[in-house]
């Protein structure tokens, strides 16, 4: 089954995985990724403003293609404002859909600012709104501690993004989860990379991505026709608790010896979420 349409509760679609932006460097790199991932068959583009990225029509027609972008509060600007300036940047009328990247830039507070995105999805500006790294992570090693909230937005119909899903491969390799990831990954001979984003979709979440290799990308795109068996996503769930635990027992000691660590994280976003 390949990657399907999330229905948001605007009314809106969305395609379950998409391209993102974030880690790419500046100039035409970009976007030559860009165009290489839609030429592999991406839909979605996640940008944000704080990516800074120039970007370039891809030939697509603008209802084939979904956009997300961010606003990162870029010059001290407001929202009516930032809004405006991205999709001038991105040569485009409206974007699919537009997060808050930060809680810091709630200012002065949560629902007023809200209330500004509910007024430019309103103008038509943006078709779906939402918010981006409000404390909340998805990647197995968090799962544990995040899944009361990820089921609270399940159970009220509030669409879960999850960013960096690939973390056990790409900063915390050798960890607990590597067993049973590689152990699915031969057993269904695809690659590690392959079962993550499988577990990702396993838990009902929109998985955002990036990859440098056009044959990677495919692999991302064919994992939507992996269904991990309900022991499988057990078996990484349970190797990502004990990563959990060990995480917080090292914190435990590294920050009793003085030092703060920030255990790097992904982010997740809440989608459409209206109130
Ligand atoms: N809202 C936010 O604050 C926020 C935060 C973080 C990220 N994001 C968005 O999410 C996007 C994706 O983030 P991400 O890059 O962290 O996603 P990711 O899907 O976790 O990681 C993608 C990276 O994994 C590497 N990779 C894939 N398979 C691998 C393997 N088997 N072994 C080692 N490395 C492997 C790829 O390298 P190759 O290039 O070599 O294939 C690529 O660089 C960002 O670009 C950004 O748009 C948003």
């Amino acid at each position: 089954m390949p990657w399907e349409n999330v229905k948001l509760n605007s009314g809106h679609e969305m395609p379950s995985i998409a391209f993102g932006t974030g880690s790419l460097g500046n100039g035409d790199g970009p976007v030559d990724q860009v165009d290489q991932a839609i030429s592999v068959g991406f839909s979605h583009v996640d940008t944000a403003q704080a990516y800074r990225k120039r970007e370039r029509s891809c030939g697509l027609k603008r209802s084939e293609i979904f956009i997300t972008t961010k606003y990162s509060g870029l010059g001290g600007l407001d929202i009516k404002i930032s809004i405006k300036n991205s999709l001038e940047n991105l040569g485009v009328e409206y974007v699919d859909l537009y997060l808050i990247h930060h809680p810091r830039l709630a200012v002065p507070d949560i629902p007023t600012v809200w209330k500004e995105m509910e007024d430019i999805q309103a103008q038509g500006l943006v078709k779906s709104i939402g918010v981006s790294n409000f404390t909340i992570l998805l990647h197995p090693y968090v799962y544990l501690t995040q899944s009361p909230i990820i089921a609270y937005a399940q159970k009220n119909n509030i669409a879960i993004e999850a960013y960096s899903a690939l973390i056990p491969l790409t900063r915390h390799p050798g960890g607990p989860v590597d067993a049973p990831v590689n152990e699915i990954a031969k057993k269904l001979n695809v690659a590690p990379e392959q079962v993550l984003l499988a577990w990702v979709k396993a838990k009902g979440a929109i998985a955002i991505t990036a990859s440098s290799k056009k044959d990677r990308l495919q692999r991302y795109l064919d994992a939507g026709d992996i269904s991990l068996a309900d022991e499988d996503v057990a078996a990484i769930d349970a190797a990502g608790a004990i990563g959990t635990r060990l995480q917080a027992s090292q914190k435990l000691v590294t920050t009793g010896a003085g030092v703060l660590i920030f255990a790097a994280c992904i982010s997740l976003a809440l989608i459409g979420l209206r109130m």
